[in-house]
């Protein structure tokens, strides 16, 4: 399973992209709101340079197919690497189809329900995020419609990608790629909860003080 870095924040994804486990970020309208500048077309570069071999997702915030249409042409200029972001609506849904047949790649997003996920697969969509976290909020098993998805996918042969998106903790991250889940996205908090262990912490600490009884030196 890919892992994403789910966040706008430049140093959060220049940290996750240093350690060599990032393979695409995901941004939305709130992430950027929080990165703060009005500038977004700079933000979305900066981090297509920052993660040049991965999708960057930029969302369209027009209501109508050919509002976003318009918005997913632009933010394709940007960078090699955007992925158009895409609400899922039935106007998305006819946006998806036209970026589809454009060589455009999407990345239907709002999706809470395996028959969406159906829907957005058929209209072509590249990456398909099921909200995970959202679903668990209102009592509902978001890790459930990842599953299911992930399924459908392959009994069908279709060509889009289940994405794990809203990742609340690090169980949702293992329970996701047990799922078969193509990508999840991850907020960087929830990143660095993945590698916190005490065992390790307290492993290597005493690795470091057997070694430093030994006196030895390597020659580099
Ligand atoms: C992913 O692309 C979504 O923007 C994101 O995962 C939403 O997460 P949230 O439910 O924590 O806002």
């Amino acid at each position: 399973m890919q892992l994403f870095v789910d966040t706008a924040d430049l140093k959060e994804i220049q940290e996750a992209a240093s350690w060599g486990v990032i393979s695409g970020v995901t941004t939305n309208p709130t992430l950027l709101a929080k990165n703060g500048s009005g500038d977004v077309k700079s933000v979305i570069r900066e981090i297509c340079n920052l993660v040049p071999d991965g999708p960057v997702s930029m969302e369209v915030v027009s209501e109508t197919a050919e509002g976003m249409i318009a918005e997913g042409k632009e933010f394709a200029t940007w960078a090699p690497n955007v992925y158009v972001k895409v609400p899922f609506c039935v106007e998305g849904l006819k946006a998806v189809k036209w970026f589809h047949q454009a060589g455009i790649h999407t990345n239907v997003t709002l999706v809470f329900s395996t028959n969406q996920v159906l829907l957005a697969a058929n209209a072509g969509a590249t990456l398909i995020s099921s909200f995970v976290g959202r679903l668990d909020d209102i009592g509902f098993d978001g890790m459930q419609i990842i599953s299911e998805s992930v399924d459908l996918m392959r009994i069908h042969g279709y060509d889009s990608k289940i994405l794990a998106a809203s990742i609340r903790h690090p169980l949702h991250v293992t329970q996701a790629a047990a799922a078969g889940a193509d990508i999840s996205t991850i907020p960087f908090k929830v990143l660095k909860q993945m590698y916190d262990h005490p065992l390790t912490e307290k492993g290597m600490a005493a690795f470091k003080a057997d070694w430093d009884k030994l006196n030895a030196t390597i020659a580099v």
